[in-house]
C-alpha cells in the first residue's frame, strides 16, 4: 500500500463517481507511474559506461528483460505508463473476465509464446478483488516459465491479497490502497466501481 500524498490524492479523484473517462484514464496512468517507480526499486542493473561531452561516466542499465502483462481490459490503462518508464519492455496481453455468477476468471485471450522470453514479469491490473484473476494470471505466467513476477494494481480488497498471497507467496503485491471488503457481487467497497467500464465509458 502506498502512503505517498500524490498517490492518495490521485486515487481519491479516481474513486469519485463524477470523474469522467478521460480524466479516469489519465489518473490510472499517473498512479501506475508512481506505483511502478516503487515496484521496480529492486531491479538489478549492470554497468554501462557512456561518454558525456566532458568525460566517461560509469553508469547503469537494467540487467533483466522485463515483460509487462496487462490483464484485459482494465490493465490496458497501465501499459503506456509502464512503457514510458521501460521502453524496451515486452508487452504480453492476457484476457480474463469474471463470470458474474461464480466470480471465477474465464480466460479468453493469451498469445504467450511457448516459453518465457523475459526474466521479470509485471502483472498490471488495477483491481484485486477476489484475487481470482491475479492468481490465474500468475499461474499462466509460471506455467510459461516466468521466474520473477510482481503484481502492480491500484485498489485491493483483503480477500484478494489473501488469495494471491496464499497461492503465490513469492509474488510481491504493489497497490495504492487496501480497501475494506467485497460486496456480495464481488465489487471492492468503497473501491471505484468497474475499472474497465470507467476507463472505456462502457458502464
Ligand atoms: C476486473 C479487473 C480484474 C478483475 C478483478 O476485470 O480488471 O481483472 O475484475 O477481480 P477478481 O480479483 O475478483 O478476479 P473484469 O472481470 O471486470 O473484466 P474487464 O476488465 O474486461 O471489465
Ligand atoms: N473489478 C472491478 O473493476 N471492480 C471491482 O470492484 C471488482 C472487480
Amino acid at each position: 500500500m502506498s502512503s505517498h500524498p500524490l498517490v492518495r490524492e490521485k486515487v481519491t479523484r479516481l474513486r469519485d463517481k463524477e470523474t469522467p473517462p478521460k480524466i479516469f484514464r489519465e489518473l490510472v496512468g499517473e498512479i501506475a507511474t508512481l506505483l511502478l517507480y516503487e515496484a521496480t526499486a529492486d531491479m538489478p542493473t549492470e554497468p554501462r559506461t557512456v561518454d558525456t561531452p566532458l568525460a566517461p561516466y560509469a553508469g547503469a542499465r537494467l540487467a533483466e528483460r522485463v515483460g509487462l502483462i496487462p490483464v484485459l481490459r482494465a490493465g490496458i490503462g497501465m501499459v503506456e505508463a509502464a512503457l514510458e518508464l521501460m521502453p524496451d519492455a515486452q508487452v504480453w496481453h492476457i484476457g480474463l473476465f469474471r463470470d458474474e455468477r461464480t466470480l471465477r476468471p474465464i480466460e479468453y485471450y493469451n498469445k504467450l509464446p511457448s516459453s518465457a522470453t523475459v526474466q521479470v514479469c509485471l502483472v498490471l491490473d488495477p483491481m484485486l478483488a477476489t484475487g481470482g484473476s491475479a492468481t490465474a494470471t500468475v499461474h499462466i505466467l509460471k506455467r510459461w516459465g516466468a521466474k520473477r513476477i510482481k503484481y502492480v494494481g491500484i485498489i485491493a480488497a483483503p480477500e484478494g491479497v489473501k488469495t494471491l498471497t496464499e497461492s503465490h507467496p513469492d509474488v510481491p503485491i504493489h497497490v495504492a490502497a487496501l480497501d475494506e471488503r467485497l460486496n456480495d457481487k464481488g465489487y471492492i467497497v468503497p473501491g471505484l466501481g468497474d475499472a474497465g467500464d470507467r476507463q472505456f465509458g462502457t458502464g
